[in-house]
């Protein structure tokens, strides 16, 4: 009996291991620099697409950045798009002013500030560039759309 439950514990702390290095190893893959580093967009980034606003591919889709944003800095302390996204700034910078979600609070509360989950713009913003894709993309809109 002894016998078989170290048998189990080993195989169970062999599976861990494995199942973590494998973890380990994809979390790898998909980031250049360590988690502590600055993570700058490369060259390839830069936007060389068309101007003026893209169709959205679905109703609730977060409008895609049609320019670059290889230079705007966005920590803890600044957050470079909203100066010229932030309802204070928009009318003189000629940009679309954030919409009323993005002043809602958890609660619903509308603030008259940039609400913090929302502080992040490119966990849901992204540009586009022209570059082969990580991964196969097979995504098609619920319903037809005029492009
Ligand atoms: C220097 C001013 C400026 C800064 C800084 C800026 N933007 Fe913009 N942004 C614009 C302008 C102007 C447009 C509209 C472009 C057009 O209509 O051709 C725009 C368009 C957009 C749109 C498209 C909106 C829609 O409805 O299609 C998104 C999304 C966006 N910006 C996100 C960002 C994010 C995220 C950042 C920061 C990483 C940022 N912007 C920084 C000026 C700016
Ligand atoms: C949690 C996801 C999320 C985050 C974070 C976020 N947005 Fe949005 N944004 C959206 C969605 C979804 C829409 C479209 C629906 C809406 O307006 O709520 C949108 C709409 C917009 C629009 C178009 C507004 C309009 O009326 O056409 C702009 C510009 C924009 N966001 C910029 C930003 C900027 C700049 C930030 C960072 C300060 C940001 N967003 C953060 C999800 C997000």
């Amino acid at each position: 009996m002894k016998k078989l439950v170290f048998a189990g514990i080993t195989a169970l702390v062999t599976v861990l291991t494995l199942g973590s290095f494998v973890l380990a190893q994809e979390v790898q893959m998909m980031r250049s620099t360590p988690i502590d580093a600055d993570n700058r967009l490369g060259a390839d980034f830069k936007w060389e697409g068309k101007e003026g606003r893209m169709q959205r591919n679905y109703r609730q889709q977060p409008p895609l950045v049609p320019h670059s944003i290889a230079q705007y800095q966005i920590d803890t302390r600044v957050n470079q798009c909203l100066g010229c996204h932030d309802w204070t700034k928009a009318g003189a910078r000629g940009a679309p002013t954030l919409s009323m979600t993005h002043y809602l609070d958890r609660e619903g509360n509308e603030l008259d500030h940039i609400a913090g989950t929302r502080f992040f713009c490119n966990q849901c913003h992204v540009p586009q560039a022209d570059v082969s894709p990580l991964v196969p993309n097979v995504f098609e809109a619920s319903s037809p759309i005029e492009n």
